[in-house]
């Protein structure tokens, strides 16, 4: 299958998907207020109270353990004190996409979608501190988003998703591949064409697009290549919404790592098993947050 006309599928899901959920505009609306250089906190809790569910997110998220907070933090403005600018963008973002998909009717179960992504994100934000990549915020957004194009195919394709799903169910066969041989099409292109229509940025764009085939990224080959290693590390652990318990790899063999070492020299002498036990530690951490954020609505 080639990848212009896989393309072309995925163009015409998407565009001829009407009830495409939105990134709400108060999300929006943060990130240009934060990207002020005089801008207030104040103005930033004002600005998020009016989305309620986005506030009761944000609450619920700060008093999870991942950021461990000493006391229980109960207003909104002293939530963001404690968060600051820069994790005000992140949880503002990672909330929203999180709400624009919160609704259980596709064919996979969307806590565990989440847990996956959100442990994709963790372990590249680690995975980039070791590297000495220079925006580790970056590294968990894209983390996060980096499979979107599934919750398309679960949501709106439920039927046709379910049957790739059950085929590649104990079989050593990736998902992608199934998706491109049975739907003509896979949850990258798809992915690639809602992050255009939501106006991503182009680093995250590619993302979407490449994190199976890093070594074809050509503005973050870095990036891609962070995400890419760490998708595999939680496909491998217990991190996994697919079921593919059968997958094994070795992190020195993917070409990601190769992408990595070039550009990070000192990978090549780092202790691998050593790496992936401090990826390890952050699992319960991501689960934590997970269902910390799932119960914010109830
Ligand atoms: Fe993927
Ligand atoms: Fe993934």
């Amino acid at each position: 299958m080639d990848k212009n006309s896989m393309m072309d599928k995925a163009r015409q899901l998407v565009e001829n998907m009407d009830d495409l959920p939105t990134i709400p505009v108060v999300a929006t609306q943060v990130l240009q207020l934060i990207e002020q250089p005089d801008v207030r906190i104040e103005d930033v809790a004002d600005l998020m109270l009016t989305d309620q569910v986005m506030t009761a997110r944000v609450m619920k998220m700060i008093n999870s353990p991942v950021y461990k907070p000493e006391h229980e933090i109960t207003s909104l403005k002293r939530a963001l004190v404690y968060l600051g600018l820069r994790h005000i963008r992140e949880v503002a973002l990672t909330t929203s996409f999180i709400n624009a998909f919160d609704e259980d009717k596709g064919a996979m179960e969307l806590s565990a979608f989440w847990e996956h992504s959100f442990g994709v994100g963790m372990v590249s934000r680690i995975m980039a501190k070791k590297i000495g990549y220079q925006d580790l915020e970056k590294a968990y957004i894209a983390g996060i988003i980096h499979d979107l194009g599934e919750v398309f195919l679960s949501n709106f394709m439920r039927e046709e998703f379910q049957a790739v799903l059950d085929s590649i169910k104990g079989k050593p066969i990736k998902l992608v591949d199934a998706e491109a041989q049975q739907l003509g099409t896979t949850h990258c292109e798809i992915g690639l064409c809602m992050a255009h229509k939501w106006n991503f940025p182009e680093a995250y764009c590619e993302v979407i697009a490449q994190h199976h085939t890093p070594s074809d990224a050509t503005i973050d080959p870095i990036l891609c290549a962070i995400v890419n290693l760490s998708d595999l590390f939680c496909s491998v652990r217990e991190l996994n919404y697919g079921g593919r318990e059968w997958v094994s790899f070795n992190l020195v063999e993917e070409e990601a790592w190769q992408i990595l070492k070039n550009e990070s020299p000192k990978l090549a002498e780092m202790d691998v098993e050593r790496f992936c036990y401090d990826l390890d530690d952050a699992i319960p951490d991501v689960k934590e947050l997970v269902s910390s954020i799932f119960t914010a609505k109830e």
